[in-house]
């Protein structure tokens, strides 16, 4: 008998009831058909793990030599696929060059200002080999790393691709972070070779890459010998002589032919940092074999991808999303990745859907936040343009708020695409937990069911399974050939952060993904946010997520995020900040409102204290929104911690003054 103790468990209060069903006709011609098929597949997929993915690796892609193990799992370490060669380039490239593919386009680019290019699966075959002699000509060799930072432009994707070709490791930084991130990973990496360009076009502006790079690499504090330096905006930058090289001078006489280095499958693919919520940032690693299947697979059942679809997730490449789900899932399955250098901004509200009817895309892969800056704009936007070649959504990134999701649904999915939510983190590799589009029937706001292959679960402190409806934290119990393998130089970290009871030595080993979760009686995860973001109110411990849900279901909020503040009393008090719709003005009466509405949604225990409302809340620079800061504000304390993870930190600033403003004029409690 399973015993929880309250202080472990995370109450769940929300209650949706929706259910979206694919349409026959979707479900007909899915990959996975039927929900009978589905677990069909997961069943087998558990009780004979090593067949399951074996048969998979065999059939789905192309190995130089066979493996002698699928697995080999020493917790937390695990070997996939152990002595099988392949190089993920020729899966994602190579094997296309038929003739009936070799002349599809494999990316499909749109630039900022309006300029487009199409590379065929021949032509990135072309530049992939360019670009990895090149790397070869500097003396990039086999297991050497090569740090990208550059705007989202095919050469980004090109230099990735190259790199990998060669077996060089890379290592890419967004190209939105600045000098001094830059430097940080630069170092932690050893990279040898930087990748960059003169700038890049984001929100009418050009961001001047090269110049943060030239900052970034002053006092020589890097291992960085050379740089590449991809012509973009045409605007003058310093080149020094020696260290900086123009890509299209390097290009210059150099061979189309390059043929793919015998990898490993065990062997490091790439290094991604992800910033952690506290301290230096991780260098998640990666390698070939268990990423090139898992991406692969991922991408074709999720995405339910066929050979005539245009695909476009919108995430950058200096994302995992931009990884998995932009490069290598896509790529390796033949697919035609559009990819897009600008985002929404005011002088292109529409540029989303405008490209959307250019192409005529067919699935569309985006997050939250992008979501919710759509609707906040109002829907007469998307609704100029023809979406009507849209027929799959999906969203990754944050908890999706029901309302949120019932709009992407209803507007620009015209109520007839499927929409997978699916969740999964930088170390996972891949989509770990989703709706497979023509098996699982949706239900707004939760991510659904485990991928086949995957036994994710929600537990308690002592990693017991807690019961259906109770919150936890979420789990994976099994290993997965995505898997991240390490933190860079830092193995002890990598077990310290993500694996619990691994010095019981059982099979309760487990990852932990730091999010909490609750399952509902249909086995459905919902998650309820980041357990360090959970709130203790009169003794009852709540998520994040479904007190903002309930916030962004009145009609008027755009954005909430909640966060605890001490109360004497009651140990925590909520506090909510809220942005509004475009034509809604923040008032005492809608604030008041605002609570009333909470309570009756989900009780009075969820009532928020104090409402603030703001024109921004503080994100990182994928688009999360950051409550580590705010919890600071609503408490009235002086705001520490790294700001540099936040895109624009000045609102923090703000924020503070209207919370002063607020506790002063007694609006607080
Ligand atoms: C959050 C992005 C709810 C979660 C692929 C996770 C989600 C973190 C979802 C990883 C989702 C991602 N529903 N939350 N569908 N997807 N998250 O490393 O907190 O940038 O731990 O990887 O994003 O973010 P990361």
């Amino acid at each position: 008998m399973l015993n929880h103790h309250k202080e472990d468990t995370i109450e769940s209060i929300l209650q949706e009831e929706r259910v979206v069903s694919p349409s026959s006709n979707f479900s007909i011609n899915a990959h996975i058909k039927s929900f009978q098929d589905y677990e069909k597949l997961y069943k087998k997929s558990i009780l004979e793990p090593e067949s399951f993915w074996e048969n998979l690796a065999a059939k789905e892609l192309h190995w130089f030599h066979k493996w002698d193990n699928v697995l080999e799992w020493n917790p937390p370490n695990s070997k996939w696929f152990v002595n099988g060669k392949l190089n993920i380039t020729y899966n994602c490239i190579d094997r296309h060059l038929t003739p009936s593919r070799r002349n599809k386009p494999a990316i499909i680019w749109e630039g900022e200002p309006g300029d487009s290019r199409i590379l065929t699966y021949e032509n990135l075959y072309v530049e992939v080999c360019k670009f990895a002699n090149i790397l070869k000509q500097l003396k990039v060799t086999k297991g050497d790393c090569v740090a990208i930072y550059m705007p989202m432009i095919p050469e980004a994707i090109i230099a990735m691709l190259a790199c990998a070709r060669i077996g060089a490791v890379h290592a890419v930084v967004f190209g939105g972070f600045s000098a001094e991130s830059l430097k940080g990973r630069l170092k932690d990496s050893q990279a040898k070779i930087l990748v960059t360009a003169d700038g890049g076009f984001r929100k009418d502006k050009i961001v001047p890459l090269k110049s943060q790079v030239d900052i970034a690499l002053e006092n020589n504090s890097s291992s960085i010998e050379k740089v590449i330096v991809v012509r973009r905006t045409e605007e003058n930058i310093t080149m020094r002589n020696g260290r900086d090289f123009w890509l299209h001078n390097l290009q210059q006489n150099i061979s189309t032919d390059c043929p793919p280095e015998i990898m490993d499958s065990e062997d490091t693919l790439f290094i991604l940092y992800t910033s952690g919520s506290t301290g230096k940032p991780k260098g998640v690693v990666h390698t070939i074999g268990g990423y090139s299947l898992y991406t692969h697979i991922t991408t074709k059942w999720v995405f339910d991808l066929k050979d005539t679809d245009i695909y476009w997730c919108t995430a950058d490449i200096g994302w995992i999303t931009g990884h998995s789900y932009s490069v290598y899932g896509p790529l390796s399955n033949g697919a035609t990745s559009l990819i897009y250098e600008g985002v929404p901004r005011p002088s292109n509200l529409g540029c989303f859907w405008n490209i959307i009817e250019k192409y005529g895309v067919n699935i569309f892969y985006t997050a939250p936040t992008a979501i919710r800056s759509f609707m906040k704009m109002g829907e007469d936007i998307p609704q100029k343009f023809d979406l009507s070649s849209l027929r799959l959504l999906g969203t990754v990134g944050e908890p999706i708020n029901p309302e949120v999701w019932m709009w992407y649904y209803r507007i620009i999915g015209n109520e007839k695409c499927p929409i997978v939510d699916t969740w999964w983190q930088t170390e996972t590799g891949g989509i770990i937990i989703t709706s497979l589009p023509g098996a699982i029937s949706s239900k707004p706001g939760s991510a659904s069911l485990p991928f086949p292959g995957i036994i994710a679960d929600v537990v308690d402190k002592c990693g017991n399974s807690v019961s259906r409806n109770t919150g936890g934290l979420l789990v994976i119990k099994n290993p997965w050939p995505s898997m991240l393998r390490t933190i860079y130089g830092d193995h002890q970290r990598f077990e310290k952060s993500y694996w619990k009871f691994l010095s019981d030595k059982s099979d309760k080993c487990m990852y932990s993904s730091g999010d909490s979760a609750r399952r509902d009686t249909d086995g459905y995860f919902w998650i309820l946010g980041r357990t360090d973001d959970v709130m203790n109110i009169s003794g009852h411990r709540l998520g994040s997520m479904e007190l903002e849900s309930a916030l962004v279901s009145h009609h008027t909020v755009n954005e909430a995020s909640v966060v605890s503040v001490p109360h004497q009393i009651k140990g925590e008090d909520i506090y909510a900040f809220v942005t509004l719709n475009n034509s809604f003005k923040a008032s005492d009466q809608l604030s008041n409102e605002l609570k009333q509405h909470v309570t009756r949604e989900i009780g009075a225990i969820a009532r928020p204290a104090t409402i603030q409302f703001t024109q921004e809340l503080p994100k990182t620079r994928s688009g999360k929104i950051v409550r580590r800061f705010l919890r600071q504000i609503a408490a009235g304390q002086s705001i520490e911690g790294d700001k540099s993870t936040i895109v624009n930190p000045n609102v923090l600033n703000e924020l503070e003054e209207q919370a002063k403003w607020l506790r002063n004029n007694n609006l607080y409690y």
